[in-house]
Parts: structure tokens; sequence; C-alpha cells
């Protein structure tokens, strides 16, 4: 038979392989059947989507479509109640991207033009945070997302509709380095004018400027107020504040942040 050709070292080597094969399976399998870990899979022929959505489709089964792109994902922030098993869907806009849910064992790559989908049932309450673990460029490590499992939340929301569910997104990094940096000892975040004006609400407004003049407020009027304070001052406020020494990523983040301040 075909083992007779075969001599005893070259048979040790082939049982040896067949077993360490064997328990490889195994292995497998019991990862599978008692703790349920499965094989993120790959489902080319699911559509893609430009847009992140959060669905219910049964009670306590809710389908997320998370979208990756430089540097943020969409949604950002999502309550769910506990018990509660979400489906995720994990698309890109732009490059990869990874996604990570810390404490679960979700790992998934967000690849432009597939899309790449995982389950899991939430049975702890808490924050878990959600990070992008694959180099995407200078926001790179500002690029990250929450989900709050809630003891009292009775339905699945998102901060993609602030104004229905109240939850609002995460700029949890932002807001540090604004208050790190010092900006808000004078720029308040309650709406108020402090040594220098609010800066809640005035992304895409028009502001007076001391000459009498007036200038929309967008990212380069932003980046020119941060680089040079004094150029643009806005009326009715001393040219006090600083040069801080930001890098072009901090100043980045912090005009994202102030975009978002509503
Ligand atoms: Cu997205 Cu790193």
């Amino acid at each position: 038979m075909f083992f007779k050709n075969i001599d005893k070292s070259e048979k040790k080597v082939i049982y040896i392989a067949l077993s360490v094969s064997t328990i490889h399976l195994l292995l497998i399998a019991i990862a599978v059947a008692y703790f349920r870990i499965d094989v993120p899979t790959c489902q080319p022929q699911e559509k893609l989507f430009d847009k992140g959505s959060i669905r219910t489709v049964a009670p306590k089964r809710v389908e997320v479509q998370y979208l990756a792109k430089m540097w943020n994902f969409e949604p950002r922030r999502i309550v769910i109640p506990i018990g509660t098993t979400v489906e995720f869907f994990l698309g890109s806009l732009d490059v990869i991207h990874g996604f990570h849910i810390y404490k679960t064992n979700i790992n998934l790559m967000a690849v432009p033009g597939v899309i790449n989908k995982a389950i899991h049932t939430f049975n702890k309450p808490g924050i878990f945070h959600i990070v992008c673990h694959e180099y995407c460029g200078t926001g790179h490590q500002n690029m990250h997302a929450q989900i709050e499992v809630s003891e009292t939340a009775t339905s699945a929301t998102s901060d993609l509709d602030v104004a229905a569910t109240g939850v609002q997104p995460i700029d949890e990094a932002a807001r540090k380095l604004y208050e790190a940096k010092g900006c808000i000892a004078c720029h308040t975040l309650d709406g108020n004018p402090g040594v220098g004006p609010t800066l809640i609400g005035i992304f895409n407004q028009n502001v007076t400027l001391e000459d009498g003049s007036s200038v929309l407020v967008d990212e380069s009027y932003l980046r020119e107020s941060i680089k040079q304070p004094t150029a643009k001052l806005v009326k009715g406020y001393a040219p006090t504040m600083p040069i801080l020494p930001l890098t072009d990523d901090e100043i980045n983040i912090l005009i994202e942040f102030i975009k978002n301040l509503k």
C-alpha cells in the first residue's frame, strides 16, 4: 500500500503533520462552538453605502452601517440598550482604515469598494471605544468612535440624528486639546462672550471686524486667526490672543472641533 514505500522517519513526519492539523481544526471548532468567535467575513455582494446609518430591525437587534473616512467614523456615537445584538457593516469612503472595538472580538478592516461584516451582542453596560488601527493620514490618531451600552435606553440611537435623539457627537480628543491649549480660557463653550468671542455656532457665519468690514468664518479664516490672531480682529475685542505653538495636526483638529460647535 501507500505507506509501504515510506520509511519510518517520513511516517513519523506524516503522523505529526496530521495530528497538528487535526488539533488546529478542533481548536477552531471549539472557538466557534464555545467562545462564539467567528471569522470576519467580506461581503462583496453587499450594497455599498456612502452614509452611516443605524436601523432597529427587531427588538434588541440593530444593524449599523459604519462609514470610515478620513478621519472619522459615521456614526461617531451610538447608544444601545443593554443586551442588544449589533450587526456591523463596515465600508470606507476613501482609503483603508481599521475598525477595532475594545473589549470585543471585533476587529475589521474598512476597505474601499467592499463591505465587511461582524456581529456582537453587548451584554455589559458601559462605553465601548472604536479605534482606527490602520495608519490613514495625518488625522489617524484622532479617528475613533463610541458605542454606549445603556441600562436605561429603550431604543438604539446615534449622533446622526442629534435633533431627534439628543445624542451628542463625541469630540473628546479635540475638546481635551481645546482645553489643554488654553483656548477655553478666553473662548467659552457656553455661548457667552469671554475675553474673546464665543466660538459656538460661528462657523459659516459672517463676523464684523474691527475695521467695520465683515468676513465669513470658514476654514481659512479660522486657520489664519489661530496662526495670526491679530490679522482679522473681531469688533469689540482686544488683540490679546497669543500665537500658540500648535502643530498643523493640532490646528486641523481644533478647526474641525470649532466647525462642529453648535
Ligand atoms: Cu483611519 Cu487610521
